[in-house]
């Protein structure tokens, strides 16, 4: 049976139909929860990735971090991420999410920087010890039916993302997102291009490239420099969930008043899925939506005190 990995490929492969890449609400921790990912759903990612979630979490105390897992029909295809840097956690962590959350794909994190988890061994330090990454990507395919598709980075100490991927070419890996910036510059700066293209023309297979992708222009920087299918978008979507319809239009405009409608739309669905404590998560993307408004900084010494949606309202003066 096909994935829904392939039917991406298959419309971005296709060179006698107009190139179609396909964008993907990227990983973030504190982020990209279900809220979030159903307005950006509603703005058109094609694909959108839950927030990374600790194999280790899932084997010794499962509810809560299956509780953050949760998603709705509408954010389909919907992946979980997974961190960790032991494949046994990797195999019963991978069982369990296949089970209980039924997402449409695995991810595994070779990525993330944060040193809490480069401490665990977890993350993008696990490119330096191509040993054990390919035991964990070994060990969570053997354990699900789901797509499995990893995320890497550009360059991890002497290990690029061409020999980390050629040491596990032979693996059923269905798609793979290369944050094109190496570990030491973290989430921000140049991003490596080159890196992406020899990737794409060295292994085919659905490339998904990320980093730096703020709009349209920037977007189809992306695509033609680095030839990649699809394109993963992070910070771009912060206080802009929009971005994925503007990625395909050009001159796409947003104005307050639609902006308005969306934090209203985006605070009942927070509420309606962690009540005020939704509201109260929920701050930090209330002070992003108003970024570059002439009342910012006040509107903001409001935001981050909202309690309930009344209160959201009257902020907005809505
Ligand atoms: C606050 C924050 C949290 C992130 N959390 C994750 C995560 O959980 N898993 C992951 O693979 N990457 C994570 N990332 C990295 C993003 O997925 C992305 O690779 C990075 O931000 C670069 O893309 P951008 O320039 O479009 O933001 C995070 C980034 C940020 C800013």
């Amino acid at each position: 049976m096909k994935d829904f990995w392939s039917s991406f490929a298959e419309a971005t492969e296709d060179k006698i139909k107009f190139k179609k890449p396909f964008y993907c609400l990227a990983p973030m921790a504190g982020i990209t929860d279900s809220a979030f990912r159903q307005i950006c759903k509603e703005f058109g990612a094609d694909v959108v990735y839950s927030e990374m979630a600790s194999a280790t979490a899932l084997v010794y105390n499962p509810q809560p971090t299956l509780e953050m897992l949760r998603f709705s029909r509408k954010e389909k295809p919907y992946v979980v991420q997974l961190f960790g840097s032991n494949p046994e956690h990797f195999a019963t962590a991978t069982k369990l999410t296949t089970k209980k959350i039924k997402p449409d794909g695995i991810d595994i994190n070779f990525g993330c920087p944060v040193k809490k988890v480069q401490k665990q061994g977890a993350g993008a330090v696990l490119m330096n010890d191509l040993k054990l990454s390919r035991e964990i990507i070994e060990t969570t395919i053997k354990n699900t039916d789901l797509p499995v598709s990893i995320k890497c980075r550009s360059k991890v100490g002497n290990v690029d993302a061409l020999k980390f991927l050629d040491s596990v070419k032979d693996l059923d890996i269905k798609a793979v997102m290369i944050h094109g910036r190496t570990l030491s510059q973290g989430h921000s700066g140049p991003v490596d291009f080159e890196i992406i293209k020899k990737v794409r023309n060295h292994f085919g297979g659905i490339i998904i490239a990320n980093g730096g992708v703020r709009d349209y222009k920037t977007a189809q920087e992306m695509l033609e420099k680095t030839g990649a299918n699809g394109i993963g978008i992070g910070q771009g979507a912060l206080g802009e969930p929009w971005a994925f319809r503007e990625f395909r239009i050009s001159n796409f405009e947003f104005r307050i008043d639609d902006i308005k409608k969306i934090v209203l739309k985006h605070a009942k669905l927070a509420h309606k899925l962690k009540g005020e404590q939704g509201i109260i998560e929920m701050r930090k993307h209330l002070c992003w939506y108003v970024a570059g408004w002439s009342n910012a900084s006040e509107i903001r010494r409001e935001f981050v005190k909202v309690e309930n949606i009344n209160e959201i309202k009257e902020v907005l003066n809505f």
